[in-house]
């Protein structure tokens, strides 16, 4: 007799579904963040989470995770055969695997090896602290199976490539045996070959049970699962399919910009990074009156070569990089003169924002070449900064801090940053990731009357779809992080 109740109440929870939200308010910093969200997540299905940016779909994922709590509606999990309000379970299981997972990594100053990331994970942890019980082995080895991740346990966290990165932290995610795996933006800014490989293990992952809850902007990029979408826009959620709402995007074409001589030259280039050659041995030269395509898979050293030209990263001995751009316009090759005169956006850009910088002090530090500190503006500047955060629909992002922005969000605010100063060489390193359709034409839209003006764009990208019209070189680079 108790043994069958036993069973049944076994049965009765599979039945139901993982997760169940029922006019939920989420407030933060006092914002709300989402308000009268209902929501069933089924056991083993596939959801996918559209909407503009800053729309709520990441608070929704940690919502979900138990990592926000509700001020007002129900929460109720059903997970590992128990059906709990509180999230004490939820936390040692489920996590959001999205851009922050790698920042804190990368972040880090020593060395992580991707082992002891996984190992980590096994207790919800972020870092190794403990010696690996062999309950915590055996699971290692069946996630590295089902992840292809062994031929990289050994690697440094740092110095493996993004599509690496990614596979990673979904390797990590999945340690705990989670019933429902939580992705935010997690295809987005990877290689067709990375994400074709990351594709193969979301179907494995999905076919074994797990549910899969993605936020994308770019649906035609998830892997093919039976999609339920929904749309969180102004913190709600609204139970339709957002596939239908997508605009197509208005072609935008540059103009050639205006000068002559070398910009930039490379000769016999070669970049270590944690000891791995990145990028090179390359020879290449950027002339005025070209803008760039750069193309190549995840670990191919694009982002090298993107902070090499920035000067963030040197070349290796033997190897020389000019700046002939900085002589013609009377300046010396220094940091700060590099960085007043290049607009960058990269992964990397973004991962240092997270202070209570507000949004009008990262705008104007773009004239100081600072990352967020900027000294008071003088009224020219003040006046461009409102034109251009007029011109994106920056306004009400200007007083808000970095540390409380949506991804999308403080990306509009580092794009804006990048062309505020009407740089000589723009860099748009995957730099139109995390933006909604609206937000990506707006600051394509821009792009012409700069480049009429003297901006030369170099535009790292995947897709050839991310690349206004109107470049005039491509320079694909060959892998070199293989797997
Ligand atoms: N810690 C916080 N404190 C205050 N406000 C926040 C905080 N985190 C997010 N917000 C705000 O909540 C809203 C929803 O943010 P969220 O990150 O969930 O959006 P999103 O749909 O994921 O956007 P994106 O597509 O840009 O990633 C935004 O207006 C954002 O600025
Ligand atoms: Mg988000």
């Amino acid at each position: 007799m108790t043994v069958d109740t036993a069973a049944n109440a076994q049965a009765g929870t599979h039945t139901r579904p993982l997760i169940e939200l029922r006019g939920v308010r989420v407030v933060a910093s006092g914002r709300t963040l989402l308000d009268g969200v209902t929501l069933t997540l089924k056991r083993g299905e596939a959801l996918r989470l559209a909407g503009p940016n800053g729309g709520g779909k990441t608070s929704l994922l940690r919502l979900l995770a138990g990592e926000l709590a509700p001020a007002a509606g129900e929460r109720m999990y059903h997970l590992n055969g128990q059906t709990q309000r509180h999230a004490v379970h939820a936390r040692r299981t489920l996590s959001v695997v999205g851009p922050d997972a790698e920042a804190f990594y990368l972040t880090r100053e020593w060395e992580q090896t991707v082992q002891d990331v996984l190992l980590a994970g096994f207790e919800g942890d972020t870092l190794r602290l403990w010696e690996p019980t062999p309950e915590a082995l055996a699971r290692l080895a069946e996630v590295v199976a089902l992840t292809e991740l062994e031929a990289l346990l050994e690697r440094d966290f740092r110095i493996l490539s993004h599509g690496q990165r990614r596979r990673v932290v979904l390797a990590r995610a999945l340690m705990p045996r989670p019933e429902a795996l939580l992705l935010d933006e997690f295809t987005d800014g990877l290689s067709e070959g990375a994400r074709y490989t990351l594709g193969r293990v979301l179907e494995r992952v999905y076919a074994s049970g797990v549910a899969v809850i993605l936020a994308t902007h770019r649906p035609e990029e998830a892997p093919k699962l039976p999609w339920r979408t929904v749309r969180v826009d102004g913190g709600r959620v609204l139970h339709e399919d957002a596939s239908a709402v997508l605009a197509p995007e208005t072609p935008i074409c540059l103009p050639l910009p205006p000068g002559s001589g070398d910009l930039i030259r490379l000769r016999n280039v070669t970049v270590y990074r944690n000891g791995h050659a990145a990028l090179g041995p390359l020879d290449w030269t950027w002339q005025a009156g070209q803008h760039w395509l750069v193309t190549g898979e995840n670990g191919s050293g694009k982002s090298t070569l993107a902070r090499l030209i920035s000067g963030e990263l040197n070349a290796a001995l033997g190897g020389t990089v000019e700046r002939p751009y900085l002589q013609a316009l009377g300046k010396r090759d220094l940091l700060s003169t590099r960085r007043r005169t290049i607009g960058l956006i990269g992964a990397e850009v973004g991962i240092r924002q997270r202070r209570d910088w507000t949004g009008a002090d990262i705008l104007a530090s773009a004239w100081d070449g600072t990352e967020g500190f900027a000294p008071t503006p003088t009224p020219a500047q003040a006046e461009a900064v409102q034109h251009l955060a007029a011109c994106l629909h920056l306004q009400d992002l200007l007083p808000r801090t970095a540390d409380t922005l949506s991804q999308g969000q403080l990306r509009r605010l580092l794009l804006a940053r990048a062309v505020l100063h009407a740089p000589k060489l723009l860099i748009l390193d995957e730099g139109l990731d995390f933006l909604d359709t609206a937000h990506r034409e707006r600051f394509l839209a821009l792009l012409p009357e700069l480049a009429a003006a003297g901006t030369h764009l170099m535009v790292i990208a995947h897709r050839e779809s991310d690349a206004p019209g109107g470049m005039t070189h491509h320079l694909h680079l060959e892998e070199r992080l293989r797997v």
